[in-house]
């Protein structure tokens, strides 16, 4: 990678059961292994949004500042009622012009046969207004309940074919996220 960069992987759910914490904590792994590049790791757990809206009280500063930081983002959702969770998009709404021109890409996660893929197409409109460029494509975690051990390791069967797309959608997401930061910088936003 060019240059030093940031990326910021976003967890989409509150929920105390969650099973998508796992895919979220191995896509952060796989990243972590990355040269010149700093990772987040976003817990909606770990922050306060006391009211909807980007107004002073509805967001967090904590929160604010790892958007401003970040040159890259990674959501990973579950799927809740063909939709993404309301945390996740009251995270999100949180900011705006921070997200502008920088590059996103998604994971969906669910315990059924769909991966998650409504929640993705349902988000893609959504972060689409605030000025991110998304990826063409994604990854998905069908039957995520069944795809970790407890102590948060890939199963082995799943290992090989997750590595090689969790990291060729990482290459990607980090390609955008290079050229559009030094385009930002050029342009002195
Ligand atoms: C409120 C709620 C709604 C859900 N709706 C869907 C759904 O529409 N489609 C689906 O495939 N799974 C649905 N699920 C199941 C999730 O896919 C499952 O919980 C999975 O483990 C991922 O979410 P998690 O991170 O909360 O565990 C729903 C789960 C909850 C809690």
């Amino acid at each position: 990678m060019a240059q030093q960069m940031t990326l910021a992987v976003l967890l989409g759910t509150t929920r105390e059961q969650r099973q998508s914490i796992k895919a979220a904590r191995y896509i952060e792994s796989l990243a972590s292994e990355r040269e010149n590049l700093e990772v987040i790791f976003v817990d909606p757990k770990d922050f306060n949004f006391p009211g909807d809206g980007n107004d002073p009280e509805g967001k967090d500063p904590r929160y604010s500042q790892i958007v401003e930081e970040a040159d890259a983002f990674f959501v990973v959702t579950p799927e809740y009622n063909h939709s993404f969770p309301g945390s996740l998009k009251r995270m999100l709404d949180s900011e705006l012009q921070l997200y502008n021109h920088k590059p996103i890409a998604f994971a969906g996660c669910s315990d059924g046969n769909w991966g998650g893929v409504r929640a993705v197409e349902a988000l893609v409109p959504a972060v689409r207004e605030t000025g991110l460029v998304v990826m063409s494509w994604d990854v998905y975690f069908p039957y995520v309940n069944k795809m970790f051990a407890d102590d948060g390791a890939i199963l082995s069967e799943h290992s090989e074919r997750y590595q090689k797309n969790v990291n060729k959608l990482l290459d990607e997401l980090l390609w955008f996220a290079d050229m559009l930061k030094t385009a930002r910088r050029d342009k002195g936003n």
